[in-house]
Formats: C-alpha cells, structure tokens, sequence
C-alpha cells in the first residue's frame, strides 16, 4: 500500500563520537556495525517505519562523501536522502537550522543518529506521533543513570511537568530518548534559544519552550521495549550483541530497510529482489532473498 506522509525526517549523524577513541578515530561512529550492519541503518528504520520518505543526513564534512557512498539517493529503499554539513558539534536544536529550507513548512521528525529502539510497541507509539499536526511528541524511558541523559519529570497523572539536561540530582529516572516529532514552530523555536554552558543548542531547551507552550506530550515507552545508546564501547558491542540474538532466535532482522521499504509499498518486488541478489552472499542479502520467495 502506498502511505503518503509530509512530515520530513532528519537523522543526525554528527558529533566527533570522541567518547569511542580509537575507534571513531577514522570512522565515525554512526557508520560503526551493529551485528550485520551500519549503526545508522537504525534510525533510518524508525524513521521509515513512521512513514517519513523525505530524510536528511546531517554528518560532518569529514564523512560526508562516506555516508553517500552507504546510502545514496535512497531510491534502493524507496526513499530520498539529502545531505547537509553540521561544521562543528553545535548540538542537536542546530538541526532544525541547518535543514530549515529542507523542512520548508512541514512536521519534522529528529532522531540521533546512534539510537537503536526495538519492541513490538513501536509503531503504536509513532505512527500517533507522526499523525499529530500540532506540538511536539518525546519519548521516555526508564534508565540505571538518568544523569546521563536528558530527564523528564512527570506528576502523578504521568503529565511531564519539567525536563533537565543532564542533571547532578535527577528528578526521576525517566531519560529522555533520541526520537522527536515537532510541528513546524520547532524551526522559529531553535532560532530563539541560546547555546548552553556547554556551547550547545539544546535539544531540551526546545523541549521546554513546548512545554511551556502547554504542547508537549512526553510518552514512556514501557518497560518491554529496548533504548540502546551506543556512547561507550560496552554499550556498543551489547548492541550488537542484543541485535544478533534477536535476529538469530526470530529469524527476522532488524532495521533491513529494503524490507520495509517494500512493506510500505515504495519499492517492487523486483527491486527488493535485484537488492538480494546484489548481496547473494552475505546473510544480509539471503534473508532479502528468503524474504521475497513468501511474499
Ligand atoms: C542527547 C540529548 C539528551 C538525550 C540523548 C539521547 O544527549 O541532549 O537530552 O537524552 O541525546 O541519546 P547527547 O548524546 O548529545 O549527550
């Protein structure tokens, strides 16, 4: 079924990833593996699964010319890929600045480019998201180290009542995730806050100006469902670890965006199996082919 969607899509693969040194010496981070493919397949997954077909990659100018090589214009998975340059680590809300002419009048979504988010809740939880016209849609999650993350406070009729970035002292245990649908106001809203201590535009500083505006709906995600950040080396080769026995116990994979291109009706069978058949001999190219022969 063809799904039409305006809302545009952004993946932020930005940042020197310095916390992975000596690995993201001379590979950054979101082109990292993941098990059986790049990290940055992920989040485009989400974002495809939201239906969002217009995407921009948002990199470093050093990576630039690498993340084209990996994805190209986007048509092998029916959707279209625009690049654009982030010259130093500005933070997140710079996103919506550098991609302003792109995002044009339309709903954004944000998601950073090292979330992997996985459950069988996913989509009852964005595709509302993506659908609301008006405000802005964040996800919480409950977490071991809020500190390292931004944090939501909720009240006791799970209404979010502050958010912090960061904090010492967390007001609660709920971080918030790399996932953001906004309404168009997110462009003029990045435009009007300042940079942080830290010299950043904060992600939660948009954040609090919605909830301010009294347009802020934050959901949980649940406790039956997987945020992985992947910001150290453990918490990378869990991730890996976490997708290869998923995988290997459904025989299923996650985040193969020819598949979902093709569920979502972007792609033909005859694409999907040219894509197989260029990657015959890789376990990713064999399950595209075993996928196409039940369809
Ligand atoms: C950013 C955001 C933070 C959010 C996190 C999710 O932090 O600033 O609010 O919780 O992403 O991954 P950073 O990874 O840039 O330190």
């Amino acid at each position: 079924m063809q799904m039409t969607n305006n809302r545009k899509g952004i993946v932020l693969a930005g940042g020197s990833g310095s916390r992975l040194y000596p690995l993201t010496l001379a590979v950054t981070k979101q082109l990292m593996p993941v098990y059986d493919k790049p990290m940055i397949y992920y989040p485009i997954s989400v974002l495809m699964l939201s239906n969002i077909q217009d995407i921009a990659i948002i990199t470093t100018k050093n990576y630039l010319s690498n993340f084209k090589n990996l994805l190209g214009s986007g048509s092998q998975f029916g959707v279209n890929f625009e690049y654009f340059v982030q010259e130093k680590p500005a933070g997140l809300a710079e996103a919506f600045l550098i991609t302003e002419k792109f995002i044009n009048k339309e709903p954004v979504c944000l998601i950073l480019g090292d979330n992997i988010f996985y459950g069988q809740g996913l989509k009852d939880k964005i595709l509302p998201a993506n659908d609301r016209k008006e405000g802005a849609t964040i996800f919480g999650y409950q977490v071991e180290n809020p500190s390292r993350f931004g944090v939501v406070e909720f009240d006791n009729n799970g209404k979010a009542i502050s958010l912090e970035e960061k904090p010492d002292i967390p007001k609660s245990n709920f971080a918030i995730t790399g996932l953001y649908y906004y309404d168009n106001e997110v462009i003029e809203i990045a435009k009007s806050i300042k940079p942080s201590a830290r010299g950043e535009l904060e992600i939660t500083d948009v954040n609090n100006e919605y909830l301010n505006r009294n347009k802020l709906k934050v959901e949980d995600f649940g406790r039956g469902f997987a945020w992985l950040d992947m910001g150290t080396h453990d918490s990378l080769l869990e991730a890996s670890q976490f997708i290869k026995t998923i995988e290997q116990q459904q025989g299923l994979k996650v985040g193969c965006l020819e598949e979902i291109g093709y569920r979502n009706g972007w792609i033909t069978l005859n694409n999907l199996v040219q894509s197989g058949e260029s990657l015959k001999h890789t376990s990713y190219g064999k399950y595209i082919i075993k996928i196409t022969s039940s369809l």
